[in-house]
């Protein structure tokens, strides 16, 4: 009877051993669907120097060191959220709510691990800081920041973007600092309807005349 019974047990055996270990491998991720955790190394690497494999190019080039770009033409992006930098990448790359030819063709290179690695990244910069230019409008700039435009039911930009511009993580973009070109040019597109990805802007934006826009663009460029 004895050899039997551990025959049997043997048999036992070997069978949870066989499911346990089909359990353990169906509880790990399938391969390719597991989500790293965003890496500002592997973003600092892809800003600086592209992907020349992929066909990805510099984003240093345009948007300068550190994401502190030198030229108005090219917005700054050093200090933004994570998020928010995510949200416009994947919405250049969609091609819908905020079609641009130039980022339009870089993003679409761009994996969501990718976004995801170079938004840290930028969040993890420090800013350089701008001036405002024209005096003569600093007046009407702040008080539009500061307190919207009365009777135009335009809210005051400090309400969502704070007092200082540096936003709020997830909810609202730092805008402080920006070059003024760069600001005038997209509350003209969200004016437009151009860029349409964000119904508080455009609803904001589609009430303010082309002075209020570069009073208040010129004013942002000196917040700090
Ligand atoms: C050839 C120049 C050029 C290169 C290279 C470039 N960009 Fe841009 N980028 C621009 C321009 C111009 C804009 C403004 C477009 C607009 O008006 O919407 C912009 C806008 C952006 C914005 C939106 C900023 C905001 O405040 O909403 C992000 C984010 C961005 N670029 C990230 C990148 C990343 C990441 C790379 C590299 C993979 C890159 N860019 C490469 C020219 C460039
Ligand atoms: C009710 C909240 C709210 C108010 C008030 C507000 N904004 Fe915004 N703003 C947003 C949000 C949200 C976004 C980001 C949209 C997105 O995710 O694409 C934004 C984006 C922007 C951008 C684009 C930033 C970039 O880097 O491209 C500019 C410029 C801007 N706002 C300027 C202003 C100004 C100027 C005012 C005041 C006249 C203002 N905002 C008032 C919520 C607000």
């Amino acid at each position: 009877m004895r050899p039997t019974i551990s025959v049997t047990l043997k048999t036992l055996l070997i069978t949870v051993g066989l499911s346990l270990a089909g359990l353990s491998l169906a509880a790990e991720p399938a391969k390719g669907t597991a989500k790293a955790a965003p890496d500002a190394a592997k973003g600092e690497a892809l800003y600086s120097n592209g992907d020349p494999k992929r066909g990805i190019v510099a984003c240093i080039g345009c948007h300068g060191s550190n994401g502190n770009s030198g030229a108005a033409a090219y917005p700054k992006l050093s200090g933004q959220h994570a998020s928010y930098t995510v949200k416009q990448l994947k919405d250049y790359k969609a091609g819908k709510d905020r079609p641009n030819a130039i980022m339009g063709a870089f993003s679409a290179l761009l994996t969501d691990e990718d976004m995801a690695n170079v938004g840290l990244y930028l969040e993890k910069q420090t800013p350089s800081l701008g001036t405002a230019k024209n005096k003569a409008t600093i007046e009407l700039g702040q008080k539009i920041y500061r307190g919207g435009i009365a009777g135009k039911s335009v809210a005051a930009c400090a309400g969502c973007h704070s007092p200082n511009g540096v936003g709020i993580p997830a909810q609202y973009p730092r805008i402080s600092g920006q070059w003024a070109e760069y600001t005038e040019a997209q509350l003209i597109a969200y004016r437009s309807g151009e860029r349409k990805n964000s119904v508080q802007m455009s609803a904001i934006a589609s009430k303010m005349s082309d002075v209020e826009i570069k009073a208040v663009a010129d004013y942002i460029a000196g917040l700090r």
